[in-house]
């Protein structure tokens, strides 16, 4: 391995009908069918204690598919004690051998590991085969692959050194001193995947903090990375209740970061807490966040209408509307939205929806109870407000599964909530604005949220384009240019939002890599 090593996206399969994978997958998906015991795993010491926990199918919930346990303030505190041993050689670890441990849980998602990552994801998460293929492997193995190029490549700087054999300057790329927590969310295996391993590779220890509804595809990617060699202790993996974890971590004066994805909500949280308890730290902890957004797809009167309609039913429906990226607002010019909405109805007509074990469901359910009350009331609001018209969609059924219709909103007034706030369902919101003030409508959509995660201009004007480009430049940290504002692939879009939307460390690119290395730098004369 060289600080030239160069990284390549991994290929996808497509689980065609009769093909070996799809076969495969089969057999991978029956090894699920009773409910996995996961514990906490602090070292080489597996934990069961506590009331049992369950994550439970989100298509189905009463099947349960894995039951695990939450870690008590007392067992966090022995998790950070075993990060803090496990540190001291792992710091000083080559971080070339950092690197092949990484390299090799890439190769074995790749092979002989991959329908397990896919399975859980598809049981646990809810994601049809496809999107499970983006997520829990190609992206997984992605960000494995191309944090390692990067963190090769960013640590190969070196300064100056003036007269050589007088003054020696270096810089060592070591890790931070003290633990990272990795706070999961349940969107991506990927993201779970990723939030404790970056850190890992430059040379710090983290303890794994999984969603509660991704113990399952979380603890498959934990035990590649155990397999693959990485020592016991250098990641912990200890599902345990938010606030308890929030408030145990920040106890700690060993905490060196965070690296966090869920709600703005829970990252505010955490921050007012390590704001608090800034006296007690030994270091000041860095703090990384990718906290949701508002997204929106904006349309120019020149655009293509067939590539707005598909890529709009896509972005705004694809897993549920569940991805931090996924368009939740539209912006349609008024001489174009009859056709407009025409063309996206009938898309929609065809979309499915149902279990994700049946690849034909573009749309299954969304992740628990909780999340299922949240699309439902902002339907209800809907269904009872004079801006409203409910266009398609529409109807809620957590009978069986958590399942909301995809649904077509249209809102007379472009500051609505249904504009504005976060839903993370399959729920799209229409503002047709006239194609006079398009200006005005620009200026207004970039302030009626918080959020800045992505964005995409639908315009085939040349001169429209770079006017919107120069618009919307601080208004999405991933902007897409006649392309869909969900898809970003890692080592081609690094990803992550300004505003309210994060910290913009721009995951799956090198800068991401330098938030987890402390360098120290020395000068040595002879
Ligand atoms: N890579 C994911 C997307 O852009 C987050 O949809």
């Amino acid at each position: 391995l060289s600080s030239t090593f160069t990284a390549e996206n991994e290929p996808m399969l497509d689980y065609a009908k009769g093909s070996p994978e799809t076969a495969q997958l089969a057999e991978t998906l029956e090894q699920y069918k009773n409910p996995a015991d996961i514990p906490i795993v602090i070292g080489d010491e597996e934990i069961r204690t506590g009331p049992v926990q369950r994550q439970v199918a989100p298509f189905d919930h009463k099947r349960t598919v894995a039951t695990f346990y939450h870690a008590t303030p007392e067992i966090l505190k022995k998790a950070i004690d075993s990060n803090m041993k496990a540190r001291v050689d792992w710091e000083r670890r080559p971080l070339q051998d950092r690197c092949d441990i990484f390299l090799r849980a890439a190769d074995m998602i790749s092979t002989e590991r991959r329908m397990n990552l896919i399975a859980t994801t598809m049981v646990g998460q809810a994601k049809n085969v496809y999107q499970a293929e983006i997520d829990a492997t190609a992206e997984l193995i992605d960000f494995l692959r191309f944090n390692v190029q990067f963190a090769l490549s960013t640590t190969s700087y070196q300064p100056i050194s003036t007269e050589p054999k007088v003054t020696l300057n270096s810089l060592v790329y070591r890790g931070l001193e003290g633990f990272w927590a990795a706070v999961c969310p349940f969107n991506f295996t990927a993201i779970g995947g990723n939030l404790p391993m970056a850190p890992a590779i430059m040379g710090n220890v983290a303890l794994w903090k999984p969603s509660d509804t991704a113990v399952l595809s979380n603890y498959e990617a934990f035990k590649i990375y155990r397999e693959a060699g990485l020592p016991p202790g250098v990641i912990n993996f200890v599902p345990a209740d938010g606030p308890t974890f929030g408030d145990t971590i920040t106890a700690s004066p060993h905490l060196a970061g965070i690296n966090f994805t869920g709600s703005q909500a829970t990252f505010k949280r955490i921050w007012r807490q390590v704001g608090e308890n800034l006296d007690n730290f030994i270091n000041f902890p860095r703090l990384i966040g990718e906290c949701g957004g508002k997204n929106m797809h904006f349309v120019h009167p020149s655009a293509d209408l067939d590539n707005v309609a598909n890529n709009t039913v896509r972005s705004a429906f694809e897993y549920n509307g569940q991805k931090c990226s996924a368009c939740s607002r539209l912006y349609v010019p008024e001489s174009m939205w009859p056709k407009l909405k025409e063309r996206i109805l009938s898309i929609l007509s065809e979309v499915k929806m149902g279990s994700p074990m049946d690849r034909e469901n573009l749309v299954t359910a969304v992740i628990d109870a909780k999340a299922f009350a949240r699309a439902k009331s902002y339907i209800d609001f809907a269904k009872s407000s004079r801006d409203l018209t409910i266009l398609a969609g529409g109807k809620c059924d957590d009978s069986v599964g958590y399942f909301i219709e995809p649904t077509v909103i249209v809102s007379t007034d472009p500051k609505n909530k249904l504009m504005a706030e976060e839903i993370f369902a399959p729920i799209l919101t229409v503002y047709v604005y006239p194609d006079k003030k398009m200006m005005e409508t620009v200026e207004l959509s970039k302030n009626t949220s918080p959020f800045a995660l992505t964005g995409a201009i639908f315009v085939q004007d040349d001169a429209a384009k770079a006017q919107l480009t120069d618009a919307f430049r601080f208004h999405a940290g991933n902007f897409y240019i006649n392309d869909k504002c969900t898809g970003s692939v890692v080592g081609q879009q690094p990803f992550g939002g300004t505003r309210q939307s994060g910290t913009n460390d721009k995951a799956g690119g090198p800068f991401y890599m330098t938030r987890f290395t402390s360098p120290q730098a020395i000068k040595e004369t002879f």
